[in-house]
Formats: C-alpha cells, structure tokens, sequence
C-alpha cells in the first residue's frame, strides 16, 4: 500500500515569524488527517526554527537543497549531514529551478541525491519537462533521461528510496496544471521506466505544477499519482490543507 504524501515548498519566501506562524496554523488541522503524511520545505535559515514549531507533530520537515559535496571548502553550501542534525527528513533535489537558474544538471543532481541517502535523507527527486520539450514529443525522453542519471549513479534500489516529484516546468508557479490524464501518463511511464515490479510498486510519484485546493482531488485521484509537492498554495495555511484533506480522501493504491 503507497500512503500519500503532500509536500509543500516554501521556495525562498517567508520570514522567520511567517513560519512559525504558517506552522502554528498548519498543525492542528494536519494533526486530524491521518491517512496521508506531511512535510513542509523550508528555506535553510529557518530550518531548526521550523523544525522545533513541528517538534512532537506528524508534519515532517524539509529542505529545499542539498550541496553535493561531504563537507570543506564550498562557501554557500549545505550538507546532507547539517540538514540531518537539523532534523529534517526530506530534502528536494534537482528542482527545476536549481536546474535552469543555478546551472544544475543530471550529473550534480544525481551526486546530490547520493549525499541525501547517504545521510537518511528522503530526497523528493525532481523530473519534468519544458513546454518546447513536451510540445516536441520528448517528454519521456526528458523524464528518462534525469532518472537515468540518478539510476546509474545510485541504482535502482536506491531510487525507490527516494520519492520522485513529477514537475512539468510549464506547469510550475503558471496556474496551468497539468490534466490529471496528462499527469497520469507521465507517472506510469516513471514507474515503468523502473521496471522492477516490486521496487516500482511501492515507488511514491508526487506530482507537482499548480496544484490548488479546487484540482488537488483529480489529480490525487489518479491511479499513479501519490501526492503532490506544493509550491504556492503551501504558503497559505487554508489551502495546504485543503490540499491535504484531498490526499487525505484519496483512494490509497494497492501495490500491483
Ligand atoms: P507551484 O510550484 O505549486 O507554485 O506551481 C511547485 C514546485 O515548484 O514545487
């Protein structure tokens, strides 16, 4: 059985009071919504702040990034092993953002993913397309191509360990959503592309891209679709939860 997730990323927004605030009010309606789990992704200065707000709750904590090196000389960076005693659970890597604004590509971020294991991190591996790729046909190709990298790096086992963030670069922060059959074709395509049934089965896809309170339901309906990772509507307290409260009624999906 694949229990939902609902990540939010909280991207560079926020002060150190507006998340400690978003945190008080997330909590106790999360704390109700028991059939899915929950994590938010905070921006680095905040992490332990946010992570004492979620001390004693089910609401894991995330970051954003991770630096792709053990630990010396990289000013800026930050290690899986300082997000850890941080306590997060999670950390997003290969954002589309990280790949476009910060010039990150498959290689880095499948050395990111690697450092995230390596310090029991979950790491949310982001995959998805561009509008000029997907208008081209070459979506899968796309798709393949960024799990190829972590795959050869990591191995297959070590992607099932990790939860996979389909995020169409078209879809994100634009208010255009994918259809859910448009997200759900790419989801099966990923766990195909796994191949290993059994390690395919309990694979968690998220799906990500303008997910809102008013189209969370449909997407989280669809057969492959696990969860979502949240940009924008997970600043705003109603609305993650909402969110939520939508995986939260979704059908769990039996592992075939
Ligand atoms: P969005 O962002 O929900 O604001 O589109 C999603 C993401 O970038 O993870």
């Amino acid at each position: 059985m694949r229990v939902k997730l609902v990540a939010g990323n909280w991207k560079m927004n926020g002060t150190l009071a507006s998340s400690q605030a978003l945190v008080k009010a997330l909590l106790p309606p999360l704390s109700a919504l028991k059939r899915a789990h929950y994590a938010v992704c905070a921006p680095f200065p905040y992490l332990a702040a946010v992570g004492q707000a979620l001390r004693g709750s089910d609401v894991a904590l995330g970051a954003q990034d991770v630096s792709q090196f053990e630990d010396g000389a990289y000013t800026g960076g930050v290690s899986g092993a300082m997000l850890a005693d941080c306590g997060c659970r999670y950390v997003i890597v290969g954002h589309s953002e990280r790949r476009s604004v910060f010039g990150e590509g498959d290689e880095t971020v499948a050395l990111k993913y690697a450092q995230a294991l390596k310090h029991r991190l979950t790491p949310i591996l982001c995959v998805g397309e561009t509008l000029a790729e997907r208008e081209s046909g070459v979506t899968e190709e796309v798709v393949g191509r960024q799990l190829n990298a972590v795959i050869q790096r990591c191995g297959l086992a070590a992607l099932a360990q990790g939860v996979i963030a389909y995020e169409p670069v078209w879809a994100i922060g634009t208010g255009r959503t994918a259809t859910p059959q448009q997200a759900q074709a790419v989801h099966s395509f990923i766990r195909g592309h796994v191949g290993d049934r059994r390690l395919a089965g309990s694979l968690l896809i998220l799906y990500g891209g303008s997910v809102k309170a008013n189209n969370a339901a449909q997407l989280f309906a669809m057969a492959d679709v696990d969860g979502g990772l949240i940009g924008g509507a997970s600043l705003v307290a109603d609305e993650f939860v909402a969110i939520c409260s939508a995986a939260q009624g979704a059908k769990e999906t039996v592992k075939t």
